[in-house]
């Protein structure tokens, strides 16, 4: 099942989102919809608050940037519970894009490589390390399930530049092809 996308704006997507218990009702189900969600919006990351539930989770697809990376064709997965647990390495640019934000992109700095725990689908407790596109993807969408959106990693001048932009999001006057949820549309 598709389910739309919140749209900046929403208090959902500032919330530090609460973990999620081994028995968490239907989850195998929520995770499909999620990558159907994530896929039918072209989106390379999906995390729960964006489809407005506040849970530690999200979902991963980099098979569209494995031209710049082959190993990326291998990154499909669920994160339950994730914590990063140590973040090294140059912080680089990257220009990047978010569901909940559509037709913004901005540059943002994160450093290059991470380790992170977190449990997979069956409940296996997981800790790995990335660096490059995947280590940006889900510091990205690790990002949501603290209650933080790009933007809040710009600079407050830049902010202020877009805010415009920012509010005709909130507002629904962009254009999405995916069905979303606008805070202050109009009926
Ligand atoms: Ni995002």
């Amino acid at each position: 099942m598709i389910l739309p996308i919140i749209a900046y704006g929403d208090p959902v997507l500032k919330t530090k989102a609460r973990e999620i218990p081994r028995d968490y009702p239907n989850l195998g189900e929520f995770i499909q919809n999620m990558f159907e969600t994530m896929y039918q919006a072209n989106g390379v990351g999906l995390a729960a608050p964006q489809v407005g539930r506040s849970l530690r989770l999200f979902v991963v697809d980099a098979s569209p940037f494995d031209d710049e990376d082959p190993k990326l064709k291998d990154l499909k997965k669920v994160f339950i519970n994730p914590v990063i647990v140590e973040k090294w390495g140059e912080e680089w640019l990257f220009n990047e894009g978010c569901l909940s934000f559509p037709d913004l992109r901005e540059d943002i700095y994160r450093p290059s490589n991470i380790r992170i725990k977190y449990h997979d689908e069956n409940f296996q407790l997981q800790e790995e390390e990335y660096d490059g596109i995947s280590a940006r993807i889900i510091q990205h969408e690790y990002d949501h399930v603290e209650g933080i959106v790009m933007v809040d990693r710009i600079s407050p001048l830049k902010r202020r530049l877009i805010r415009n932009k920012l509010l005709n999001i909130t507002k629904g006057k962009v254009h999405a092809d995916y069905p979303m949820k606008f805070p202050l549309k109009k009926k």
